[in-house]
């Protein structure tokens, strides 16, 4: 079979770039106006996107005041899985994947919620796993400061493994509803679990049965050491944030190889780099709309958007026409930073400079439909990318851009499929319905039987 191309909408009401908010025709409070969200994923659907996948933060973030309210995207947001379940009832086809963090959530909670999604969903459910990223989350769970990054990863492991047995508590076929015995389910079909681990205690079984999908597809962005372990052993839609094509398969590369390494297959492993797009028919109307969109960023806010990912630093009592300040490694997201510092290395930059580049959103893909399916189309060629991550800078007009300008010109190129074919996310993404791990047993057992 070809190998075809995914698209998976990242979604913010707000639009994904700093100012897109103040972009004409954004409604207020397009975050929790649910109306205008269900209108937009729906229009996503009829265009066969893979997915559309909701970020998550667990606070409102420290930055300066200057910064914190002239930002609406991660301010002003409703919880994920909600917001999924809701989409769920006014959508058929379209993935829903939702993040949510492994480091202050409890296992149980999280398997039963992605469970409920996918059976909400008939099958759709996905999700992104985090660890979370700042001190300001963890105030508000009961500690001051943030796990530390090491601790973190360590607890996702477990966090998952818990997971997963959980999923797999109740067998495929464990329901009878034999209305004559009066049996629901054979009791032989229900396993416990009785995990006893470093972070978490948790008997089982789950009080749902087995979902739609087996289990949710896993997504998973870390893209530390620590991270990409993580995403090798279990993510099967990694979302990376490379903007150059050569890191891009890099990333894939890596991260193909540690899935092998772990048993897995090549194919178990879905790479989908971002990718921010302003698209018009012409190559004039689209530098005439990203200019719009340039004006729209405050410089103060591209300034705190860079201390929040250098780890909540104070960039301000710098010279700004001096070079990037050497701050030690953040508890944040280790690979973020990391990015930051070779960016300003290679090209030499100071901190004023730095901040032109994000007010100008640096890596922007801007042009016409056919220059955007070029850019597509090399990086999938490449191998850097099996999907994107599409994120849309203001809305609603550059997903309707999006849509009717990019989709049509990839399927004239027949790299995007003009339908769904399948019902699931799985089915959509071309990954295997995993079996459970008793299914798996039981094969092996007898396996071992038939064979001595
Ligand atoms: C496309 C993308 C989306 C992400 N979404 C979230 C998110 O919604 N919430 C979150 O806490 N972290 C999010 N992250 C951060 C990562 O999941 C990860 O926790 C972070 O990069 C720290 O990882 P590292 O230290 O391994 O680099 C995202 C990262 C990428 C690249």
């Amino acid at each position: 079979m070809t190998r075809e191309l995914h698209l998976n909408a990242i979604y913010s009401a707000a639009g994904g770039n700093l100012g897109g908010w103040r972009a004409a025709g954004s409604p207020e409070l397009a975050g929790v106006d649910f109306p205008f969200i269900a209108r937009q994923v729906r229009r996503l659907e009829a265009a066969a996107f893979d997915a559309v996948f909701i970020a998550d933060l667990l606070a409102v973030p420290d930055s300066h005041p200057d910064v914190i309210e002239r930002v609406a995207t991660v301010n002003d947001s409703l919880e994920p899985i909600t917001l999924l379940s809701a989409l769920a009832g006014v959508t058929s086809r379209i993935g829903l994947i939702g993040t949510a963090s492994s480091t202050y959530n409890q296992p149980y909670t999280l398997a039963r919620t992605f469970a409920s999604l996918d059976h909400l969903s008939h099958g759709r459910a996905g999700w992104n796993v985090v660890t979370s990223l700042i001190d300001a989350e963890a105030r508000n769970y009961g500690s001051d400061t943030h796990l530390a990054h090491a601790d973190r990863y360590r607890r996702a492991e477990e966090f998952l493994q818990v997971v997963y047995g959980l999923w797999d508590s109740f067998d495929d076929d464990a329901f009878e509803w034999d209305a004559e015995t009066g049996r629901a389910f054979r009791e032989s079909a229900i396993h416990r679990l009785d995990h006893a681990g470093e972070f978490f205690r948790v008997a089982g079984p789950l009080n749902i049965a087995r979902a739609p999908q087996g289990r949710p597809v896993i997504a998973q962005a870390g893209a530390s050491e620590a991270g990409r372990a993580v995403a090798g052993r279990h993510g099967e839609l990694i979302f990376s944030g490379a903007s150059r094509l050569e890191d891009a398969v890099e990333y894939a590369d890596d991260l193909r190889r540690r899935a092998e390494e772990s048993g897995r297959r090549r194919e178990d492993i879905l790479l989908f780099p971002g990718l921010s797009v302003i698209v018009a028919p012409t190559r004039a109307e689209a530098e005439d709309r990203y200019e719009q969109l340039v004006a729209l960023t405050h410089e103060r806010v591209a300034l705190g958007d860079l201390e929040y990912w250098l780890g909540n630093v104070d960039l301000t009592v710098h010279d700004l026409d001096g070079p990037l300040p050497e701050f030690p490694q953040s508890n944040q997201s280790h690979s973020s930073q990391a990015r930051i510092y070779e960016t300003a290395r290679r090209e030499n930059l100071t901190i004023r400079q730095f901040v032109d580049k994000r007010v100008r959103a640096d890596g922007i893909v801007v042009g016409t439909p056919e220059e955007i399916a070029d850019r597509i189309q090399t990086w999938f060629e490449a191998g850097a990318a099996d999907g994107f991550n599409v994120s849309f800078p203001s809305l609603p007009g550059s997903l309707d851009a999006f849509v009717e300008l990019v989709v049509p010109e990839l399927r004239r190129r027949g790299l995007f499929r003009s339908e769904y074919r399948g019902r699931t996310l799985r089915e959509h993404l071309g990954l295997d319905r995993p079996v459970s791990a008793h299914a798996e047993a039981e094969v092996e057992a007898e396996v071992a039987v038939a064979t001595r």
